[in-house]
């Protein structure tokens, strides 16, 4: 019988590292059952497979350590630990091309040598929160039902929410970024909030739908502008889908790039720390590193409606 520490470990090091998942011939029983033991779920070797290559392809640099392993007659124990940079796109998720790490365990069983059991132990959280998804499932395959953490369906409809929308008073930011080739773009969005002054976090909410989002979603930095009664005509071009919407602006970049938009009430750049999803729109959570103020009136906003934050007049 082979040695099996040897074996597991150089077979799990091709399919993992390299790719080679057929090295799992080597070591696995034709009868294997993996079981999720977060959601109970259960597949063979063959979805093993695929799931190792759909990782790979969104972490090419993959490297797997086995930490641990334990062996006590048909009884086994695997600790180890991923690291990888999302370099492409998993599913709807763009990459952000950051290295993520996730840690794992496996516990089973063996028959004559050969896994045949497993019972896989993983908290994704470090490695979804970079990601951005619920669940590694999820992202790959859009008809699986997503573990349920709240039902956001009801009984409310569209129009009772907008009328509740409508009768509140905002004031209206622009949201800039730099895309991968150094183009700044940006939207108008009035969802901005403070979230704590220690530590300076804000957050802002943007549709994935957006022509800005793949831009924003990979980015380290964005800008929030939060624009003056001087700037109507910004937001018109910013709550369009303009192709270059800054070609008639006086900006500036910010520490790390982030255009913020001469003429604004006030400007901040700010780390992105978190992509929280809720459905069709990102919560960006965002650590403020720079910020600038001006002596121009902001501007606000109400059902459609802009106004001059001094007089209150429509603009
Ligand atoms: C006052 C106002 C507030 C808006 N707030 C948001 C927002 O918070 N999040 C969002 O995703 N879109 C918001 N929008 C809509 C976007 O600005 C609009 O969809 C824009 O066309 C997006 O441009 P893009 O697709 O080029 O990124 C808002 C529009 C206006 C006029």
């Amino acid at each position: 019988m082979p040695d099996i520490r040897k074996a597991v470990t150089a077979a799990w090091e091709a399919a993992w590292d390299r790719g080679e998942i057929d090295a799992l011939d080597a070591i696995i029983d034709p009868g294997y059952i993996r079981e999720s033991a977060g959601s109970g779920t259960t597949s063979g070797l063959a979805e093993l497979k695929l799931d190792i290559l759909d990782v790979r392809g969104a972490f090419p640099d993959l490297h797997t350590t086995v930490d641990k392993l334990i062996v006590d007659d048909d009884d086994f124990a695997v600790f180890w630990t991923s690291t990888g940079t999302f370099t492409n796109a998993l599913a709807a998720v763009p990459a952000t091309g950051r290295r993520v790490q996730t840690r794992g365990s496996n516990q089973g069983t063996l028959r004559n040598g050969l896994v045949t059991y497993e019972r896989v132990t993983w908290d994704q959280s470090e490695l979804l929160a970079d990601l951005g998804v619920p669940s590694l499932r999820s992202a790959f395959e859009g008809d699986v039902p997503e573990p349920v953490i709240d039902d956001l369906s009801g009984a409310l409809s569209a129009d009772a929410l907008k009328g509740f929308n409508r009768q509140f008073f905002t004031g209206v930011t622009v949201v800039t970024t730099v895309d991968a080739e150094g183009v700044p773009r940006g939207l108008a969005a009035n969802s901005y909030a403070s979230i704590s002054l220690e530590p300076p976090l804000v957050l802002i909410c943007v549709q994935k739908t957006s022509s800005t989002y793949p831009a924003l979603f990979q980015a380290t930095h964005l800008g929030i502008n939060i624009l003056s009664n001087q700037q109507r005509s910004t937001v018109a071009t910013f709550a369009s889908k303009t192709p270059d919407k800054f070609a008639s602006l006086q900006w500036h970049g910010g520490a790390h790039g982030s255009p913020l938009i001469d003429g604004s009430s006030a400007a901040i750049e700010a780390e992105i720390k978190e992509r929280f999803q809720a459905k069709t729109h990102t919560v960006f959570i965002a650590k403020v590193t720079q910020s600038e103020l001006s002596d121009a009136v902001p501007m606000i906003y109400k059902s459609g409606h802009f106004f001059d934050g001094a007089s209150l007049d429509e603009l």
